[in-house]
């Protein structure tokens, strides 16, 4: 089982950017966490992280036909990017979408994604642990879907 985790834009700033809002925790920590995570469960654990949109979209369609699922937190470009929706429904990968804050609780234009109707599931508002949440929850989908 191989996964591959999505970062998008200004997630490389986490630890630093907005702390109270984001948590102190650093993306190389998470990914860390979620590499350890990986080993324990015998899954191979890719991660990429870009502030570009072409290029999270170029890491999709390089994921087709190599990975199972897809872990994404796709950041400002979950509420703008219909590119990014049709690169992930054009490789048919199976997907959860996730943040660390509850966007829901947050300004309305962050209340739409354009992600969250075709994705497995979508975990919001944990910090950091989203991503732990996200990862049982896809590999829990992908191991039902094998049987
Ligand atoms: C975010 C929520 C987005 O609305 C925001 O643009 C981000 C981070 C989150 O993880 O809570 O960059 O995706």
């Amino acid at each position: 089982m191989r996964l591959l985790l999505l970062n998008g834009p200004n997630l490389n700033l986490l630890g630093q950017r907005e702390p109270g809002l984001y948590g102190r925790q650093t993306l190389e920590q998470i990914e860390q966490d979620l590499n350890q995570r990986a080993s324990a469960a015998g899954v191979q654990l890719d991660c990429f992280q870009s502030n570009f949109e072409g290029a999270l979209v170029e890491r999709v369609h390089q994921a087709m036909g190599e990975v199972n699922g897809i872990l994404v937190n796709a950041g400002a470009y979950t509420h703008t990017s219909i590119a990014l929706r049709d690169a992930l429904l054009g490789v048919a990968i199976p997907y959860v979408e996730l943040h660390l804050s509850n966007t829901h609780a947050r300004e309305t234009f962050r209340h739409h994604s354009f992600l969250a109707d075709r994705a497995v599931g979508v975990v919001s508002g944990f910090g950091p642990f989203s991503y732990g949440l996200a990862f049982d929850g896809l590999l829990n989908h992908l191991r039902k879907a094998a049987v």
